[in-house]
C-alpha cells in the first residue's frame, strides 16, 4: 500500500518551469539548475532549446558533458540577424507557451533569447526569473548589454551573481525586494564535473609538453573587424613565440579569419595550435593548467578567477569586473599581451581570491529561492 505521505505527493501537480538555452554559454547555467531542480518533487522542469547555436561542437557536446536532457521544445532558430534572431525566437516561443503554458520561465545570461523569451513571458504574465541578472559593462554598443537591460527591467526576480550586481540593479529603480543573490551557477557545473574536468587528457591528445595559453575570442567588436583582428592575430603570434598558444576558434571567429585572409596565420603557425570549439569538459581542464587564458568570453573572465589562473581580456570593459578587484582578470590592449605573458610565466601574477557566494552551491540557493517565491 502507498504510504499516505507520498499518495499525498502524487496530489499535487508539480510546477511546470521552462529553463531557457540558446548558445554555449547558457547549457553551463541551466545544468545545475536543471539537476536541483529535477531532484524535487515541487517541480518538473523542461529545458527549451532556441537553437540559437546548433553545431554539434557548439550545442550537443554540451548536452552531453553536463548530462542534460534531449530538450522538451526546440525551436531552431539558428542564426540571423539581430532582429531576426529576437523576432523569430518570441514567435516561436510564444506558441510554446500557449500550447504548453509554463507555471514560471527562467532566462539566463545575456544572448538574444533572454531578452526575447522574458519578454514572451511578461506579456503572457507568466513569471520570468533572470538567472545572472544586474551584470552590466556601461558599453551600449554591446548586444549583450542591450539584452540585460531590456530583461532586467521586466522580469520578476532577479537571480545575481554578486553583490555588486545587486548595487547595479538598486541604482537602476529595481525593487531590493526582486533581487536574490544566489552566487555564480556556472562554477556548480564545474563542481559537477570537476572529477571528469581533472582527469580528461586534453592536454595529451593537443600534444602539450610544456607551458601553455588558451585563447577564445568571439566578440564583434574584437572579430568582425579586419584591422582589429588582424592586429589580434599578430599580438598572438608574438607570444606563441614564448609558449604554445592554443586557440578553440568560436565559428563567428573562423568565418571572419577566412574571409580577411587571416585564417593560415592561425593554422599554420609552428607555435598555434588551432582547434574546433572543445567540449567543457576538455576545455576546463586546458583551463585548469594554462599558465594565461587570452580571451572575450565572459564565463572565461569568471572560470579563471574561480580557478586562480591569470586571465587577460582583450576589451576596454567587462561587465564583471568583481574578476579584475577580488580575481585574476585584467582587461589589457593587444600591445600588452606580450608582457602580460612574461608575468604569467615567471609565476608573478597575483592569484587572487573568490568572489562571496562561488561556491559551486549556487543552484541549490537558486531552487531555494524558486520554491519560495513560486509558494511551492
Ligand atoms: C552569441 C551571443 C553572445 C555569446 C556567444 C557565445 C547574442 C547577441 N550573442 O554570439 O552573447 O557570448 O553567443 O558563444 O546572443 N555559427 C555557426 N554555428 C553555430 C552558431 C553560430 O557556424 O552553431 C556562426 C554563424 O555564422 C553565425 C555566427 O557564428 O552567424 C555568429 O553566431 P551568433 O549566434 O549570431 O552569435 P555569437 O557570436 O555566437
Ligand atoms: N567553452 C568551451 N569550449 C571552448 C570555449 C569555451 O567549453 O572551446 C566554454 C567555457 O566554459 C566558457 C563558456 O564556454 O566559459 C562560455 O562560452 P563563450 O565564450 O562562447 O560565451 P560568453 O561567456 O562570452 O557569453
Amino acid at each position: 500500500m502507498t504510504p499516505v505521505r507520498q499518495r499525498k505527493y502524487s496530489l499535487v501537480t508539480p510546477k511546470k518551469v521552462h529553463l531557457i538555452a540558446a548558445a554555449r554559454p547558457n547549457f553551463m547555467k541551466i545544468a545545475p539548475l536543471y539537476h536541483a531542480l529535477k531532484a524535487q518533487k515541487w517541480c518538473r522542469p523542461l529545458v527549451v532549446h532556441t537553437g540559437q547555436h546548433y553545431d554539434a561542437n557548439m550545442s550537443d557536446a554540451f548536452f552531453r558533458d553536463l548530462t542534460l536532457p534531449e530538450p522538451a521544445h526546440h525551436l531552431e532558430i539558428g542564426s540571423g540577424t539581430h532582429a531576426e534572431q529576437t523576432g523569430r525566437t518570441m514567435i516561436a516561443y510564444e506558441a510554446v507557451c500557449q500550447t504548453d503554458r509554463p507555471d514560471a520561465i527562467v532566462v539566463v545570461g545575456d544572448v538574444n533569447a533572454t531578452a526575447a523569451c522574458a519578454m514572451v513571458g511578461a506579456k503572457l504574465w507568466i513569471p520570468v526569473i533572470h538567472l545572472e541578472a544586474g551584470l552590466r559593462s556601461r558599453d551600449r554598443r554591446m548586444p549583450e548589454e542591450i539584452n540585460r537591460l531590456v530583461t532586467d527591467a521586466i522580469v520578476d526576480v532577479l537571480w545575481t551573481p554578486s553583490r555588486d550586481a545587486d548595487a547595479n540593479l538598486i541604482a537602476e529603480g529595481v525593487p531590493p525586494e526582486k533581487i536574490d543573490c544566489i552566487g555564480n551557477i556556472m562554477l556548480d557545473s564545474f563542481e559537477m564535473l570537476r572529477a571528469k574536468i581533472t582527469t580528461a587528457d586534453t592536454r595529451a591528445q593537443l600534444k602539450l609538453t610544456g607551458p601553455f595559453a588558451v585563447v577564445t575570442l568571439h566578440r564583434p567588436s574584437n572579430v568582425d573587424a579586419a584591422a582589429k583582428l588582424e592586429e589580434l592575430v599578430a599580438a598572438i603570434e608574438k607570444i606563441s613565440e614564448k609558449l604554445t598558444v592554443v586557440f578553440t576558434v568560436h565559428p563567428r571567429t573562423r568565418k571572419r579569419l577566412a574571409e580577411y585572409g587571416l585564417l593560415e596565420r592561425i593554422t599554420e603557425a609552428s607555435g598555434i595550435r588551432a582547434t574546433e570549439p572543445l567540449g567543457y569538459i576538455e576545455f576546463m581542464n586546458l583551463v585548469m593548467h594554462a599558465t594565461i587564458a587570452i580571451t572575450d568570453s565572459g564565463g572565461v573572465q569568471e572560470e579563471t578567477t574561480y580557478l586562480g589562473i591569470p586571465c587577460a581580456t582583450l576589451r576596454e570593459n567587462t561587465e564583471r569586473p568583481i574578476t579584475v578587484s577580488e580575481g585574476t582578470n585584467r582587461l589589457l590592449k593587444p600591445a600588452q599581451l606580450a608582457a602580460a605573458v612574461d608575468e604569467a610565466l615567471s609565476g608573478r601574477w597575483p592569484k587572487g581570491r573568490r568572489p562571496e557566494l562561488w561556491d559551486g552551491q549556487a543552484a541549490m540557493r537558486a531552487e531555494r529561492s524558486l520554491r519560495t517565491r513560486l509558494q511551492a
